[in-house]
């Protein structure tokens, strides 16, 4: 049967509890153990935890690599013993099965060479002719970023230059309509991507870029200014570009509902978002909410490696466009029928696969198989469901540990809905660079990977397929000491 992804399991796949429910349920943990110490609570919810078999398919880094944390790790005598890996929102973990299967497709170039474009030596469901490209993984990426249909999702290239190809085929700026929109702190590849692509058409970025910005003392964008925004650009907007969660602040942005407010404001505006905090990180439902495109990188949350092959998703309802659309074509993205005949005539495949240009590396593509294959094991729902548990867990013990509010402010929500898959954290109430960073290396002498990003931010992601609830607690403990070691109780 022909998959199809419906539009409820991936809706039903984002309705998430809210931070009150969540503490309520870690309050009813707590009230009903014999001995309700933070230990006694990580293990009951590490027992609990349906995921928590599935770090053993991942590789992490031990103590003793961290050179930072090597007088620690000796100290302590673990110099081989696990650092506590909370930075996949920047690179994920590696699946031990990667090596595996980047092998068999050297063996493959080895011993078959040309052949095992068309007849690989290697079985599936792993190994596929080179020329198949991503077939066999199309359903996992669908069902991750919530197509319907496989042909609206294809791997290709990296994050930013598949942002840039979607913008050649979506950003048609006319007389009029030639506006884009975006936030304020936009990530900087995608600020310029959009700058370009506006001078790519003869135009002036300060007239054609709408930015949103936070209100004064706030740092988080409201869905009010965003729609305000739109609506004051009605006639002007042709397309909005925003993320799916933000890459400082850890906000989830509303995309159904900005994706629908577009729609009503003017059948025109095109609505793409980068996923590269999202994808993997948050259920998605990119079909039903009716967005045009989205891309997105795989070397975060999905867990494929450094420089690994991105993604985009193009609605069914732009599967078929025509020879004559616009888009920056090349010859993958042609049927397989014709493809060979060389006849130089424009025959595009359906749906997202008609915009790739050049064939895939099978290298890339093994890692990323090597990462769905523990995907496959869970649903964006099940993910999410520990993801936001691991966060309010943290919350709890930050809160427990007298550190909220105090020496630790949150820059991200912790209402579910509106938190993608890292936590931002402020040391004091921000605006400190120097603490921060200080605060960050501190950390780093204790051997937990996170990041500091500027100005003053320390980002910290717990991951459902790799972290426990005990790391959480441990992260705590280590955050307080390192807290301590910097700005005296
Ligand atoms: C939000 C966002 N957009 C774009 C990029 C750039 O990705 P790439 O280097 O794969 O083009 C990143 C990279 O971290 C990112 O976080």
């Amino acid at each position: 049967m022909a998959f199809e992804n419906t539009n409820e399991t991936a809706l039903a796949a984002c309705v998430v509890p809210t931070a009150a429910e969540l503490r309520a349920e870690l309050d009813t943990l707590a009230a009903g153990l014999p001995d309700a110490t933070p230990a006694a609570m990580a293990a009951a919810l590490d027992a609990a935890d349906p995921l928590a078999g599935l770090s053993q398919h991942f590789t992490i880094p031990a103590l003793g690599n961290i050179p930072a944390a090597r007088e620690y790790a000796a100290k302590n005598g673990q110099e081989s013993a696990p650092c506590l890996y909370l930075c996949g929102h920047s690179l994920g973990l590696m699946p031990t099965m990667a090596g595996e299967l980047m092998n068999n497709e050297l063996s493959a170039w080895g011993s078959h060479a040309v052949l095992a474009h068309f007849d690989h030596p290697g079985k599936p469901p792993h190994h596929r002719a080179w020329v198949d490209g991503d077939e066999d993984i199309r359903e996992s990426l669908a069902i991750m970023v919530g197509a319907r249909y496989r042909h609206e999702v294809i791997s290709m290239n990296a994050l930013t230059v598949n942002l840039h190809l979607m913008m050649a085929a979506f950003y048609r700026p006319t007389a009029t309509r030639f506006k884009i929109l975006c936030e304020l702190g936009a990530f900087p590849s995608d600020w310029y991507a959009i700058q370009t692509q506006i001078r790519l058409h003869g135009r002036n970025p300060d007239d054609a870029m709408i930015v949103v910005k936070p209100r004064d003392g706030e740092r988080i964008l409201r869905l009010e200014d965003i729609k305000a925004a739109i609506d004051e650009n009605a006639d002007s907007l042709a397309m909005i570009l925003l993320p799916g969660a933000h890459h400082l602040t850890g906000q989830q942005m509303p995309m159904a509902e900005i994706t629908a407010h577009a729609n009503r404001t003017h059948a025109d505006i095109r609505v793409g978002f980068d996923l590269a905090h999202a994808a993997g990180a948050i259920p998605l439902a990119l079909h039903a909410w009716g967005v045009d495109f989205a891309a997105w990188c795989t070397y975060k949350y999905m867990n494929a490696g450094p420089g690994s092959i991105g993604g985009v998703f193009v609605h069914d309802k732009w599967a078929d466009m025509g020879p004559d659309s616009v888009r920056l074509s090349g010859w993958i993205g042609h049927s397989m029928e014709t493809r060979f005949r060389m006849d130089n005539v424009t025959d595009y495949v359906h749906g997202a696969p008609g915009f790739v240009i050049s064939n895939a590396s099978p290298f890339a593509l093994a890692t990323l198989r090597a990462s769905l294959v523990v995907f496959d094991k869970t649903t964006p729902a099940t993910r999410r469901a520990k993801s936001i548990r691991l966060a309010a867990f943290l919350h709890y013990l930050l809160e427990e540990a007298g550190l909220l509010g105090k020496q630790i402010g949150l820059l991200t929500s912790l209402e579910p809905a509106e938190r993608g898959g890292h936590v931002s954290l402020l040391i004091g109430r921000g605006g400190c660079r120097e603490t921060s960073r200080s605060v960050h290396r501190a950390l780093e002498a204790r051997g937990v990977l996170c990041d500091f990003r500027e100005p003053d931010v320390i980002r910290v992601s717990p991951q459902a397929l790799y972290s426990s609830y005990a790391d959480v607690l441990r992260f705590v403990e280590l955050l307080k000491q390192a807290v301590n070691s910097v700005i005296p109780e």
